[in-house]
């Protein structure tokens, strides 16, 4: 901010005649040129349009950019009148050249530079951004003293969310319900893809698969009716500006009560399950410990025991001590 403050105070120093309205007074000047275009040695032509018209940038481009990690992004910097000095993009965070003209600087060959002989635009292409390439980056024209413009750019990692648990247990012959979200990205998604273990799901080898994805929430809902142990596998969403998420579906044959009790909210399945185990090892710890220490403790477990009991009812039988 305070070099922009500086550039701009020097370049008023510079061409104080010409006060604020500089852009319409290169627009004169130009018009001037070509006017007397013709009149005029190549050499003199070139010496004016170098040494009387000022750059001056085009302040109709978009100086704040989002972006989506991992999906090429632009900024774009017009410059008017720029005869012949280059437009360089630099890095502000750590003042690094990544262009001048048409050539990328930076061994970080992300950065390009794009331009079309004749157009006004120079544009800084960057393919598969990253949140840390969020910052502050100028378009800086060669002048005397140089002259910039800045340009925001914010790259927002924006993953996807199916609903529930990573895996999922589904009883044999009731339905795998997934539900994906991608709420994080700047815009809604063009399309959301459902892959089963890295291959786009084929409606067409399995009847009742519906896919319902609404762009405005930006969900979309995948149901697999009458579920069979072949529709067990690695569910993959994919949204077009985010990255994907997986679950891994199990679908069971018969009863598995641990797993099974809530059907198709297996989340809830796997969490009680998980619990059950927990307890039963830190019993069997307790109960190995006490055990193995119980002639010697014998006397003072007695005395805590008898005391605590009711407040801890969850001490296996097997550890209450023998009177
Ligand atoms: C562009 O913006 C800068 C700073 O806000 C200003 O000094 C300059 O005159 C503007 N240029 C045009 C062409 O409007
Ligand atoms: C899938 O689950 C959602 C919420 O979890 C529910 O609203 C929807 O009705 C279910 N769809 C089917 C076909 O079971
Ligand atoms: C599921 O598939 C995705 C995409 O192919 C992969 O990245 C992920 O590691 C897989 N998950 C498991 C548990 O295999
Ligand atoms: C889907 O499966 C059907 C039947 O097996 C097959 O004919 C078709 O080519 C498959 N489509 C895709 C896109 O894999």
């Amino acid at each position: 901010m305070a070099q922009a403050t500086t550039t701009i105070t020097q370049r008023k120093c510079k061409c104080n005649t010409m006060s604020a309205n500089l852009p319409l007074i290169a627009a004169f000047i130009n018009f001037i040129v070509f006017c007397f275009a013709d009149t005029l040695s190549p050499e003199m032509q070139i010496y004016w349009e170098n040494h009387l018209v000022q750059p001056y940038f085009d302040n109709s481009s978009k100086r704040e950019v989002t972006a989506i990690a991992g999906q090429t992004c632009q900024l774009h910097c017009r410059v008017k009148s720029l005869g012949d000095r280059a437009v360089s993009w630099i890095r502000k965070r750590d003042l690094h050249i990544l262009t001048v003209g048409i050539l990328t600087y930076t061994n970080d060959q992300r950065f390009q530079s794009l331009h079309t002989d004749g157009s006004d635009e120079w544009t800084l292409r960057i393919t598969s951004p990253q949140a840390r390439d969020s910052g502050v980056y100028e378009c800086q024209v060669s002048t005397e003293p140089k002259i910039s413009q800045s340009f925001r750019l914010n790259v927002v990692v924006s993953k996807a969310n199916i609903l529930g648990n990573s895996e999922l247990f589904v009883k044999s012959g009731s339905d795998i319900n997934l539900t994906c979200e991608a709420l994080q990205s700047p815009q809604p998604p063009s399309f959301i893809y459902w892959y089963k273990g890295g291959r786009v799901i084929n409606y067409s080898q399995r009847g009742g698969i519906s896919v319902l994805t609404e762009q405005q929430t930006r969900t979309s809902r995948l149901v697999i009716s009458r579920a069979s142990p072949s529709d067990s596998g690695n569910y993959t969403c994919a949204p077009s500006n985010s990255d994907s998420t997986s679950v891994v579906v199990h679908v069971i044959k018969g009863e598995h009560p641990a797993a099974m009790q809530h059907g198709i909210n297996g989340a809830n399945g796997v969490h009680t399950s998980t619990y059950q185990i927990a307890v039963a090892i830190i019993s069997a710890c307790f109960q190995h410990l006490l055990l193995s220490r119980l002639p010697l403790m014998a006397t003072g477990f007695s005395l805590a025991s008898s005391s605590s009991s009711s407040s801890s009812p969850s001490l296996p039988a097997a550890v209450r001590p023998v009177r």
